[in-house]
C-alpha cells in the first residue's frame, strides 16, 4: 500500500508518480474527477475556476493511458507561450518515467517526424490543423487521448474556429478518442459537454482564496465585505501605491492594461517608486538581468533601453512587441522574485502560473464603434484576475480594480466581480472561415463530396449550438467558389483537389490570398521586383498592415509618388486611398528593413516596437514564401528574385549579404561587420585565419569557431 492514504484509491503506479512529483494530496475537484471516472474511457469537460489544478487531472488521465500503452496523447493549447510552459513542466515531472514529451514548432508546411515519436505531443490548435493538412495520419491513428486546454476559447473570434475544426476532425477520424476539455467557468459548459459526448464536471472551488475588490481613495473594498486601507505610503499614483503596498508585504504584482503603449507607460511611471523597495543585492541582480536583456538582440532599441531601465528598478512591461526570448527572460525572473511588478497586456491572461499575489486590472471598458464604451467580457476579466493567487507561489491572491469615483466602484462590482461569465459561441458560421477549413478538408482527402462536407459540418459545435441548422446552401456556395477558382474539381459527384488547392491548404493561407497571388502572377504578370512584390503582400487578407496615421503622410506620400508605377498593377483590385496608403506604409517599412536600416530608427520612424517589426516581417516572409511556391506551380520561370527577397526579408539585409547570412548564428549585424572587414563571400571566410576572423566586431572567438566549423558544408 502506498504510504499516502489520500491516494489509496488510485492505481499504484499513478499514486507513486504523485508522490515522486511532490503532490501530497489532491484538491477536492481533482478527487471528484477521479471518483467520476476521469481515468476511464469517458470524455470530460472540466469547468473549474482558475488555478484549480485542471492540468493535473489531465496529466493523470494521460499517464494512465501511457502506462496502459493505449496510444499517444495530444495536448492542445491556445498559445505558444503556454505550450512552452507545459512542455517544460511535463518534462521536469515525467521524463524520469521514460515518457517523451514533444512540442510542435517550425513552419506551417513542414512536418518534423521526430514529433510523432513522442508520447505526449504539445501543440497549438493552428499547428495541429497544419499537421492534419499534411495528412500526418500517424498523428491520428496512434492517438488515444486529446486534451483541449482552455477549450472555452472555442468562442474566440480569431482562433476559436480552428480549435473547433481540429476537434471535430480528430473525433471523426477516431470516435473512440478520449477527450478532456479544460475550461474556465462559462455559462454553457453543459452545451460543450453535450457536443463532445462528455460528462461535465463543474466546480467553484479554488485552492487559494482569490479576493476580488475595487480600490478607491486609499481603500480596497472586497467582494466579501471586508476592506483594507493601504499602508501609509506617501505615493500619489494609485497603481504605484497598490504595488508598493503589496511588495512591502513580500508579494509580487501583475498589472493588466489594454495596450502596449500603456504597459510601457505604466511600468515607467511606477519604476522609481518600486526601486525604493529594493535592497542592494536585488539591485545588483536586476542590473545583470538588464544587461542580459540588452544582449538578446544585436541592436539596442529605444524600447529595449526603456525595458532595461525599468528592470533595474524591479519593474517590467510585457507585451507582444517584445520577442519570445525577451518575454521568457522577464517571466523567468518574475518567477525568481527578482522582478517585482509586471505591467502586461492581456497576452499574459490565459493559463500561465505566475507569482502575482496582487493582480491589478485597468482598462476594463473599451470603445466600440457606434456603441460607446463597452465592458470587456466577464470571462476575460476572470482570466486576468485568475492570474493572482497561484498555489505554487501564494497562499492567497487579490484581484484589484481601480475606480475614479464611488459610482464607478459600484459599476465595477456589478459589471465584473459579481457578474456571471457569458456563454461561448462558435465562430464557424463565418463564410470566410468555413471556406478556409473546407478547402483543407477536401485537399487532404478527408472530405470527397458535398454530402460528406455537409455531414462533417453537422458534427461541429456550430451546428450543435444552432440546433442542426441547415448549412447546405452555404456549403454549396463555398464549393462552387472553390471549383470556379480551380482549387477543386468535380468528377461525377466526387470532389477532387487540384494541385493549386492542395498547395493552398498546405501553405496554410486563405484561399482568397491565393486567388490574389495567382491573379497578380498569372493574369497581371507582375514583375518580380522588390516593391511590386512587397505591395502584393500587403493586398492579401492574410497580411495585417500598419495603421495609417495623419502624421505618416509626410513620409509616405513622396514614396508613394516616386514609385507609383511599381504599385499600378494593383489598381484592378480597387482600394480606397487610405487603404492604399496603409499598404504603402507597410511596403515602405519592409523596404527599409531590407536596406539594412537600423531597428531603432525604424521603431522611431514608424512609432512601433521591435516585436511589431518581427511580426510584420514574419508574416511577409510567409506570404512571400507562398507566392514563390505558387509561382513555381504556375511554371513561372526565373523566380530567383523572389527567393532572394524571402531571405532578405527574413534577415533584413541587402543582396550583397545573402551569402553570409546562410551561416547559422550570422544575422544582419554580424554579416555586415564581416563584409566591412573584407569577408564578403564564403570563399573569403575559408581563407581567413581564426584569429583574424575573431577580431571582427561582434564576432569574437566563439562565433569565429562556429563559422569555421560550418564552412566545410559549403
Ligand atoms: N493537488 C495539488 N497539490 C498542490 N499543487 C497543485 C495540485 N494540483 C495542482 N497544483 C498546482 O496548482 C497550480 C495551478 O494549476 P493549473 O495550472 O493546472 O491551474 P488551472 O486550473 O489550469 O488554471 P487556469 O484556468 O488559470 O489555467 C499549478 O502550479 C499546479 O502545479
Ligand atoms: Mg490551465
Amino acid at each position: 500500500m502506498h504510504p499516502n492514504s489520500d491516494f489509496k484509491n488510485l492505481p499504484k503506479d499513478i499514486a507513486a508518480v504523485l508522490d515522486k512529483i511532490g503532490i501530497t494530496s489532491l484538491y477536492p475537484p481533482q478527487q471528484e474527477a477521479l471518483n467520476k471516472g476521469v481515468l476511464t474511457d469517458k470524455n470530460f469537460i472540466l469547468s473549474m475556476p482558475t488555478a484549480s489544478g485542471k492540468t493535473l487531472i489531465a496529466e493523470l488521465a494521460m499517464l494512465k493511458i501511457l502506462f496502459e500503452k493505449k496510444g499517444k496523447c495530444l495536448y492542445v493549447v491556445p498559445l505558444r507561450a503556454l505550450a512552452t510552459e507545459k512542455f517544460e513542466e511535463f518534462q521536469d515531472k515525467y521524463s524520469y518515467l521514460g515518457i517523451k514529451i514533444g512540442i510542435a514548432s517550425g513552419d506551417f508546411d513542414k512536418v518534423d517526424p521526430a514529433f510523432f515519436q513522442k508520447d505526449i505531443l504539445i501543440a497549438t490548435s493552428e499547428k495541429v490543423d497544419s499537421l492534419l493538412r499534411q495528412n500526418a495520419l500517424s498523428l491520428c491513428s496512434s492517438l488515444a487521448c486529446l486534451v483541449l486546454d482552455e477549450i472555452h476559447l472555442i468562442g474566440d473570434e480569431h482562433r476559436g474556429a480552428t480549435l473547433e475544426i481540429i476537434t471535430t476532425r480528430l473525433l471523426s477520424i477516431n470516435p473512440a478518442l478520449k477527450v478532456l476539455g479544460l475550461s474556465a467557468t462559462i455559462a454553457n459548459a453543459s452545451s460543450l459537454a453535450k457536443w463532445l459526448n462528455a460528462e461535465l464536471l463543474y466546480s467553484s472551488w479554488r485552492p487559494v482564496v482569490l479576493k476580488e475588490g475595487v480600490y478607491y481613495q486609499g481603500e480596497i473594498k472586497f467582494a466579501d465585505g471586508s476592506t483594507r486601507n493601504l499602508a501609509q505610503i506617501d505615493i500619489s499614483d494609485d497603481i504605484a501605491k497598490l504595488a508598493v503596498d503589496c511588495i512591502l508585504d513580500k508579494g509580487q504584482v501583475l498589472v493588466f492594461v489594454t495596450t502596449r503603449k500603456s504597459a510601457q507607460a505604466e511600468a515607467r511611471r511606477i519604476a522609481k517608486q518600486i526601486a525604493l523597495s529594493l535592497d542592494v543585492q536585488e539591485k545588483r541582480n536586476l542590473n545583470q538581468i538588464a544587461k542580459k536583456l540588452e544582449d538578446t538582440k544585436g541592436e539596442t532599441t529605444k524600447l529595449l533601453k526603456q525595458l532595461s531601465e525599468c528592470i533595474r528598478c524591479g519593474v517590467s512591461f510585457h507585451h507582444a512587441g517584445l520577442n519570445h526570448l525577451q518575454r521568457k527572460l522577464i517571466e523567468d525572473n518574475f518567477k525568481n522574485n527578482l522582478i517585482k511588478v509586471i505591467c502586461a497586456t492581456p497576452t499574459l491572461a490565459v493559463g500561465v502560473n505566475l507569482p502575482s499575489r496582487r493582480t491589478i486590472i485597468r482598462g476594463l471598458y473599451r470603445y466600440a464603434l457606434g456603441r460607446g464604451m463597452q465592458p470587456v467580457s466577464v470571462l476575460d476579466y476572470k482570466q486576468m484576475s485568475g492570474r493572482a493567487g497561484r498555489p505554487k507561489y501564494d497562499t492567497f491572491g487579490e484581484a484589484i480594480l481601480v475606480a475614479k469615483s464611488e459610482q464607478e466602484r459600484s459599476d465595477l462590482f456589478c459589471d465584473f466581480i459579481f457578474a456571471e461569465p457569458e456563454p461561448v459561441n462558435s465562430n464557424l458560421g463565418n463564410e470566410n472561415t468555413l471556406r478556409f477549413h473546407l478547402l483543407a478538408a477536401i485537399a487532404s482527402g478527408f472530405i470527397a463530396s458535398i454530402s460528406g462536407a455537409i455531414s462533417f459540418i453537422k458534427k461541429t459545435f456550430f451546428c450543435h449550438q444552432e440546433n442542426n441548422v441547415d448549412m447546405t446552401g452555404l456549403i454549396e456556395g463555398i464549393i462552387e467558389f472553390l471549383e470556379i477558382e480551380e482549387m477543386i474539381s468535380k468528377k461525377a459527384d466526387k470532389l477532387v483537389p487540384t494541385a493549386f488547392g492542395t498547395r493552398i491548404s498546405r501553405l496554410y493561407i486563405n484561399p482568397i490570398t491565393a486567388v490574389i497571388i495567382r491573379n497578380c502572377l498569372e493574369n497581371l504578370q507582375i514583375k518580380l521586383e522588390t516593391l511590386s512584390i512587397l505591395y502584393l503582400v500587403t493586398i492579401v487578407p492574410d497580411m495585417t498592415n500598419l495603421n495609417l496615421k495623419k502624421s505618416d503622410l509626410e513620409l509616405i506620400l513622396p514614396f508613394a509618388d516616386t514609385y507609383k508605377q511599381e504599385f499600378e498593377f494593383a489598381q484592378v483590385f480597387g482600394a480606397d486611398y487610405s487603404t492604399h496608403l496603409a499598404r504603402i506604409k507597410t511596403v515602405y517599412l519592409i523596404s527599409r528593413w531590407v536596406e539594412e536600416e537600423k531597428e531603432e530608427l525604424l521603431c522611431n520612424t514608424f512609432d512601433i516596437g521591435p516585436g511589431d517589426i518581427y511580426r510584420l516581417i514574419d508574416t511577409a516572409e510567409w506570404i512571400l514564401y507562398a507566392t514563390a511556391q505558387l509561382a513555381e506551380l504556375f511554371g513561372r520561370k526565373r523566380i530567383k528574385p523572389l527567393q532572394e527577397l524571402i531571405t532578405r526579408v527574413r534577415y533584413g539585409v541587402k543582396p550583397e549579404l545573402l551569402e553570409l547570412v546562410n551561416l547559422k548564428g550570422i544575422g544582419r549585424i554580424r554579416a555586415r561587420n564581416l563584409f566591412r572587414r573584407g569577408y564578403k563571400t564564403i570563399t573569403d571566410l575559408k581563407s581567413a585565419s581564426l584569429t583574424e576572423l575573431a577580431k571582427t566586431s561582434n564576432i569574437g572567438k566563439e562565433t569565429a569557431q562556429n563559422i569555421k566549423a560550418q564552412l566545410a558544408n559549403f
